[in-house]
């Protein structure tokens, strides 16, 4: 009698004994006839395999199946596993079963217009189906997963909030309004609030969810949607919360690097290892480098996304800019007891001309500094009623960040443009598939 292939998946192919039974299921990447042979290429979700089907050894059905598959056709295979050189990984499955399970229509990417990016974003439901965009997927699932583990391991709780608000947390520009019932609320720019509110219960909580910005902005690192993981700590202050951020990244970067490395081969990656702790770059340094790159700017704006680019270049591994004055941060910012002009926040910034992937800060804990502050700032009181309110009833010192998954997925993967580090992108032109 013969024996039951086993079901596999490609990866788990790699790893078996020449001429066992197997059965993988994925789709026609590739395929060639040469003489009476016929050689295609199975991917599914761990990889790639080279099937060859060969006249007298296949049986004649299965030969025409896979004589007629299509390119991107969800097919069956069963065969032998085979050592074979020749073949990618050094090994093959020799065909003794073959079946179209979904035939694929003429697949539309074709060498030519695989060279428009913009054509490859428009049908971004297929061309997703690629080696480049499976690594970069894969490295993504790391990060969320290598944060996952970090904040389980350090005790902060996953938290969530609402997407629909009433108040801006980073400023009124790039809010989206969104009709509720008559009423017109906006989409949440960031869950801060939400987690000092909730860290009054639990004291460590850290939030994994969707972002909305209306940067009008079209620049490499900006998207509308985006995933971001912000942190938020009770009884911590500024130096907590970098050593939280620090730990963080370190770990999901250790991590990438120890279980992806085939991804980021294949991207063409190297990624330096981290050291602890990041270098903290103050402010008025940024400054003077800014000066001496002849790009000078005004104590008191934001760093001019130049600047930010060249230091980023000049550095290998990611670092903190820190102390960044008043006028250039949200109203919620802790200042200095010395310096009531300097907040006690800092950027997390990639190195390699990647920029920014966090920024965060100690907050005003005292009602009356936080009252004074939204008057200072001419906010509408009305807004932060129940942020205020916090400040009431034990609001202790307290800190945290917020950091975007796409712009860490793009600096660890290595990417020209954040919107590959989404499998479906939204930005200022696209809403689209
Ligand atoms: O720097 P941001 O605006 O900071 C905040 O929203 C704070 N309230 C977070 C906090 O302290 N809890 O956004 C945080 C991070 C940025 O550093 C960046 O990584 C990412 O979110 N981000 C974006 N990513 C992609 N596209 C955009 N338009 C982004 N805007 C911010
Ligand atoms: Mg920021």
């Amino acid at each position: 009698m013969e024996s039951q292939a086993r079901r596999l998946r490609v990866k788990q192919v790699f790893g078996s004994e020449a001429g066992e039974k197997v059965e993988v299921k994925g789709w026609v990447a590739t395929k060639n006839a040469i003489g009476g042979l016929v050689f295609a290429i199975i991917r599914d979700g761990t990889g790639y395999i080279q099937v060859s089907a060969k006249g007298g050894v296949t049986p004649p059905d299965s030969m025409d199946a896979i004589k007629s598959a299509t390119k991107e056709s969800a097919v069956s295979v069963e065969g032998l596993v085979r050592v074979d050189g020749r073949a990618p990984g050094g090994k093959e499955i020799s065909v003794r079963s073959f079946k179209v399970l979904s035939r694929a229509e003429t697949w539309p990417i074709t060498k030519t217009a695989a060279k428009s990016a913009s054509f490859l974003y428009d049908i971004r439901h297929l061309s997703i189906r690629s080696r480049k965009v499976a690594a970069t997927m894969k490295i993504r699932n790391e990060v969320v997963g290598a944060t996952f583990d970090y904040f389980r391991e350090n005790g902060f709780t996953l938290i969530s909030a609402p997407s629909f608000v009433q108040a801006a947390v980073e400023g009124g520009s790039t809010l989206f309004g969104v009709d509720y019932f008559g009423k017109k609320v906006f989409l949440s720019q960031s869950a801060q609030f939400y987690e000092e509110a909730a860290l009054a219960a639990l004291e460590k909580v850290w939030i994994y969810q969707p972002a909305f910005r209306a940067e009008k902005s079209r620049t490499p690192k900006h998207l509308t949607e985006f995933w971001m993981i912000e942190a938020e700590q009770a009884f911590a202050d500024q130096s907590d919360n970098m050593s939280l951020q620090e730990g963080l990244l370190s770990s999901i970067t250790r991590r990438v690097i120890q279980n992806r490395s085939d991804e980021l081969k294949l991207l063409g990656r190297v990624i330096a290892e981290p050291v602890l702790p990041f270098e903290r770059v103050p402010y008025d340094e940024v400054r003077d480098f800014a000066d001496k790159q002849g790009l000078p700017f005004e104590w008191g704006e934001d760093v001019p996304t130049e600047v930010e680019r060249l230091i980023s270049l000049s550095r290998e591994r990611p670092f903190f800019v820190t102390d960044y004055p008043l006028a250039a941060r949200s109203f919620y910012h802790m200042t200095y007891p010395d310096r009531p002009k300097v907040t006690k926040s800092a950027d997390l910034i990639a190195p390699e001309g990647y920029g920014e992937l966090a920024t965060g800060g100690q907050r005003i804990a005292s009602y009356e500094v936080l009252m004074e502050r939204i008057k200072s700032q001419d906010l509408p009181t009305e807004a932060f009623g129940w942020y205020l309110d916090l400040r009431k009833y034990g609001m202790p010192d307290h800190a945290g960040f917020g950091m975007g998954v796409e712009r860490v997925t793009r600096w660890l993967a290595g990417l020209k443009h954040i919107r590959g580090a989404s499998l479906f992108p939204r930005t200022t032109t696209r809403v689209s598939p």
